[in-house]
């Protein structure tokens, strides 16, 4: 096992009754984010929850969610994603019996959709895809607890009423969701891989132009026509550090052991890329014909600072101490005899 390669399978479900409060674990963090996976089967009843210290990017993946907040609520499901602003009081309440998936904690700038440079005016994520709840107040007066995240730390107080007690707002620091099945897939329609950077949905940016400090990547269901070209993700290492999950279906560069629910972290410089059996299978394909990705939704939470990982993410039981393996297998192909 390397720290720098690792691969961990979904957290269980819990047990015994348990709210998004609770059910949170930490994964990684480093200066720009904490990264957290969620397990719960409960909803918030008489607790409510802010992040003095971050918003909140949610990313489910099991389980239908309401997110009561301050400004309204939103509803949102696996493959759509809700962006809770730093110190907005809201309430997660699970519309299914079981709920999980994951959470980045932004500490740094709000989270922005990127400039699209010579894509144009459209393209990726779509501003006209962003749903913002409208105003919708609860006048409810009994024993409650007001949960706030602060310098990474959990604290609690009494509170006598609802806090979701804002009867109208206006301005713009307000949550958001949107559907990932929205995304506007951009891809090569001639030969070899444009960067991946065109399967960003929103960034994080940093003081020095170029080098985001959070960026939320999407690989969604497309249709790959690249010819003459290794058509998965190529092998690399690279200044960021990648911390992945699976939404939904199957990832195209892992033929098993990543599946919906688990993650895996690639920090800067550790290199990557299809496992021997993608690699097999795609250097035989014929790339004349496209190939359909379906049934698939991948995510990155890529950082330009590196992902710590925490006592609890090395040693769980999740943790895929074999993950490396998955690249035993990889021959060496080269020949200087061959044309
Ligand atoms: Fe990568």
């Amino acid at each position: 096992m390397t720290p720098n390669q690792l691969r961990w399978d979904p957290l269980p479900m819990p047990e015994r009754p348990t709210d998004f409060i609770e059910g949170m674990t930490t994964m990684a963090c480093n200066a720009s984010c904490a990264v957290h996976l969620y397990a719960a089967n409960r909803s918030m009843e008489t607790r409510f929850l802010y992040d003095a210290d971050a918003e909140l990017l949610l990313v489910p993946q099991a389980g239908r969610l309401e997110l009561a907040t301050e400004m309204g609520r939103l509803q949102l499901e696996p493959q759509e994603i809700a962006v809770i602003p730093r110190g907005v009081r809201f309430q997660v309440r699970l519309l299914d019996a079981q709920a999980r998936g994951y959470v980045c904690e932004n500490f740094g700038a709000a989270l922005k959709l990127p400039d699209l440079g010579v894509i144009g005016s459209n393209g990726l994520a779509n501003p006209r895809d962003f749903c913002t709840p409208v105003a919708a107040y609860e006048d409810r007066e009994g024993d409650f607890e007001l949960v706030a995240r602060f310098q990474g730390n959990l604290w609690s107080a009494r509170i006598g009423h609802s806090p979701l007690d804002v009867v109208a707002w206006h301005g713009n620091h307000a949550p958001y969701k949107y559907d990932l099945r929205r995304f506007n897939t951009i891809g090569s329609i001639s030969y070899d891989h444009p960067d991946p950077s065109i399967f960003l949905v929103l960034q994080s940016v940093s003081d020095t132009p170029g080098v985001d400090t959070i960026d939320f990547v999407v690989f969604p269901p497309r249709i790959l026509v690249a010819q003459n070209t290794f058509r998965p993700p190529w092998y690399h290492r690279n200044v960021a550090s990648e911390f992945m999950g699976l939404i939904h279906g199957a990832y195209d560069a892992k033929a098993e052991g990543f599946v919906p629910g688990g993650a895996s972290l690639h920090n800067c410089m550790s290199a990557h890329g299809p496992d021997a059996d993608t690699f097999a299978k795609a250097s035989a394909a014929d790339t004349s014909r496209p190939d359909y990705l379906t049934e698939t939704m991948a995510f990155m939470f890529e950082s330009c600072d590196v992902f710590r990982p925490t006592t609890f993410a090395l040693e769980t039981a999740q943790l895929q101490e074999d993950y490396f393996r998955c690249w035993q297998n990889l021959g060496k192909h080269f020949d200087p005899a061959r044309p």
